[in-house]
């Protein structure tokens, strides 16, 4: 499987995304000053990794720390306000971030190291949890298709946004492994092409049929009756099931509605944000014009053009099927449904 990060000897390694498919590396990582430019620059990105590599920021803080031990909270404080201000809409950074803060409080009379392997050992945990969670959101949502599924995806919701085997793409990966899987349609997702250099190449990696198709081709392919299914991640649930995910999902939702295809956000329970009502409140980032003026890096318009670049839209829960979790799928009412899936045991 392919490791998007790991800790080895108090240094963390995060496979750079922004050079994939070309380029397979690891940066590596000693300061959380680097892991919080690695996660601005979507070097590493998805919600679920986003908060796990940011906890991991947190453990290098402590690990590395050679100062005075009584100026040692003041320096995490700033650390996790880095950290927190490196993306603002998945919720799983927030998540991840308030776990550590836990540990912290938890071993203010501990010596540097000690709570730099409590920090290390609660970053583990979430690594493993977010591994485990995205098997199981695989097995629930692969009972959800029949035989010779065809499955439409946008972004990359797969290992390379997770700690393992992928939200919307466990649930692909669940489907193939039981011989259901016919197709997946994998949209290229501008500007930063998620689907194009990512879903593409780590389907590929395990031999999983996939198709890629320009983004405005996703109508074109469900009029025609070629899609049996939408599936997608999610950066943000609000309670009433609104849904944050990248840019381009809201429209994916609107055709699936009137072409009458089932339309699946697939996600951990952490990515719920049961504080806020409603998908009205989800921040959603704005991101530099020059994603949009180039493609890898080239201009393909007027430098000069004016652009808008948000990183994500909201769908509104009407035009939503079903939520795949870790904890079981919930179906609408979500304001009832969402509450109600067992809380998991951390
Ligand atoms: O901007 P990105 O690449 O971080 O956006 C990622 C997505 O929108 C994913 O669909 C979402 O984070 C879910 S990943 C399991």
């Amino acid at each position: 499987m392919i490791r998007t990060l790991y800790w080895e000897d108090g240094k963390l390694y995060l496979l750079d995304q922004s050079l994939l498919p070309a380029t397979v590396k690891y940066i590596l990582c000693t300061t959380p000053e680097e892991v919080a430019l690695a996660i601005r620059n979507m070097v590493v990105r998805g919600a679920p990794l986003i908060g796990v590599a940011a906890a991991y920021g947190v453990v290098l803080a402590a690990w590395n720390y050679r100062g005075p031990g009584e100026r040692l909270p003041q320096y995490l404080e700033d650390v996790f306000r880095l950290l927190q201000d490196t993306r603002p809409t998945a919720v799983n950074l927030f998540w991840a971030l308030e776990r550590m803060e836990r540990v912290c409080r938890q071993n203010t009379d501990k010596p540097p190291a000690t709570l730099a392997r409590a920090l290390l050992g609660e970053a583990e945990r979430m690594f493993a949890a977010d591994l485990a969670a995205n098997r199981a959101i695989g097995d629930y949502g692969e009972k959800l298709f029949s035989r010779s599924v065809r499955i439409l995806t946008i972004c990359n919701a797969g290992t390379l946004a997770t700690c393992g085997y992928g939200t919307a793409l466990g649930i692909v990966r669940s489907c193939f492994a039981k011989g259901k899987l016919n197709m997946v349609y994998a949209c290229e997702t501008r500007p930063v092409l998620q689907g194009a250099r990512l879903t593409v190449w780590e389907l590929q990696q395990d031999g999983i049929p996939v198709t890629l198709i320009t983004d405005g081709m996703a109508g074109y392919l469900m009029q025609a009756g070629q899609v049996d299914g939408v599936v997608v991640g999610a950066d943000r649930i609000a309670a009433n099931g609104d849904t944050a995910n990248k840019i381009g999902t809201y429209s994916l939702a609107v055709l699936a509605h009137y072409h009458q295809v089932p339309f699946y956000v697939a996600a951990p329970l952490t990515t719920i944000d049961f504080s806020l009502p409603s998908g009205h409140d989800i921040p959603i980032e704005n991101r530099a014009a020059d994603e949009v003026h180039k493609v890898m890096g080239h201009y393909i318009t007027l430098p000069e053009v004016q652009t808008l670049n948000p990183a994500f839209d909201v769908t509104p829960c009407q035009l939503i099927t079903a939520i795949i979790t870790d904890r079981g799928v919930a179906r609408p009412p979500y304001t009832r449904s969402l509450v109600s899936l067992p809380a998991g045991g951390e």
